[in-house]
């Protein structure tokens, strides 16, 4: 039988390359080898965005049919939305009954983004809780490995913390502890060189038209210390040539020695790189455009995807609700 995998990605808007290096790529690849559930966390966006839920369901199909055209496929693994299935929530109570305050208090994600996100009230009792709902959509599935990014560690470990404080009060091996799969590819940075994410606006949408590309590539800042275009330049000082490492590997060794040797200056340097990545992007934008005429078939999809979660939910919940005598 193949081991369990849970992963889930919040709808908080529309995805970028960030998302496609850092998770849908490792995602496509695990799903030969793993029984996968893809769940779109609509609960863990509102605890951030619920003054302003208005763009939730619209993102949530958009990110559904971006993953389908990234290429996760439904026949192998179950896509749905977290909402939909209720025993989320009903073992994320349970699981708080056993989680230490203190536990969340230190959390350093919970803290890092109480100063970093100014913009919106984010001291509330729910927020406090948002490793805990994560360790319930894993906890649920018996999932034995989460795809996460760095980021995500902390919550990981929660998650098994938590299980193990289960499984030793109610002396029981209900939950598997969940083990980290890190994914390898190096993170992207954003087009500013800070972490590429929406509220920067540093990013390459999946969906972005091209000349919408080319422009933001040509915005790129490049090696600062070349300023003629004779001057030798560092591709090690410079974010362009990392885009290159990342997506086009089988290039590096070239783009690297013909900024060295000043073969190139730095615009058409990054007009390379704006088509190459239109280019890659272009069998992904089609298959979305086909997926949008029918929302029918993307509804099937995930109700059908919700009945598998559902069937593996019930089958946790029963036992939790037997072993704490509910
Ligand atoms: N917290 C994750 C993030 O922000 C999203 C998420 C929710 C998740 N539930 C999950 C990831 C369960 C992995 C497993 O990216
Ligand atoms: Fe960067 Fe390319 Fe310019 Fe070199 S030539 S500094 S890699 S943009």
């Amino acid at each position: 039988m193949k081991k369990r995998i849970l992963s889930g990605m919040r709808p908080t808007g529309k995805l970028h390359l960030g998302h496609l290096v850092g998770a849908l790529a490792n995602w496509t690849k695990l799903q030969d080898e793993y029984d996968c559930f893809f769940m779109v966390a609509d609960w863990h966006a509102l605890m951030s965005e619920y003054e302003n839920p208005d763009d939730l369901k619209a993102n949530t199909l958009d990110n559904v049919i971006d993953w389908l055209a990234c290429g996760i496929d439904p026949e192998k693994s179950a896509i749905f939305i977290q909402s939909h299935v209720p025993e989320h929530l009903e073992l994320y109570f349970i699981l708080s009954l056993i989680t230490p305050l203190g536990l969340l208090e230190r959390c350093p994600t919970y803290k890092e983004q109480l100063r970093e996100i100014a913009n919106r009230d984010l001291k509330t009792y729910a927020f406090l809780g948002y490793p805990v709902l994560q360790s319930a959509d894993i906890l649920l599935y018996k999932s034995a490995t989460v795809p996460v990014g760095q980021d995500q560690l902390p919550h990981l470990e929660l998650s098994r913390q938590i299980a193990r404080k289960f499984n030793h009060l109610y002396k029981t091996d209900c939950f598997p502890e969940p083990a980290a799969l890190l994914t390898e590819t190096t993170r992207l940075l954003g087009l500013d060189g800070r972490k590429m994410s929406k509220s920067y606006n540093n990013y390459i949408g999946l969906s972005e038209e091209p000349e919408v590309i080319r422009k933001k590539i040509q915005s790129m800042f490049t090696d600062p210390e070349r300023i003629r275009l004779s001057d030798p330049g560092h591709p090690h000082k410079c974010n362009v040539f990392s885009y290159y490492g990342v997506f086009f590997p089988e290039m590096k060794k070239e783009a690297e020695e013909r900024c060295g040797k000043s073969e190139i200056g730095c615009t058409a340097c990054k007009k390379e790189l704006a088509e190459r990545i239109i280019g890659l992007l272009a069998p992904i934008q089609e298959k979305r455009h086909s997926l949008q005429k029918d929302k029918k078939h993307i509804q099937e999809i995930l109700s059908c995807g919700c009945a598998k979660a559902s069937d593996a939910a019930k089958k946790t919940i029963s036992q939790v609700r037997e072993l704490i005598k509910i």
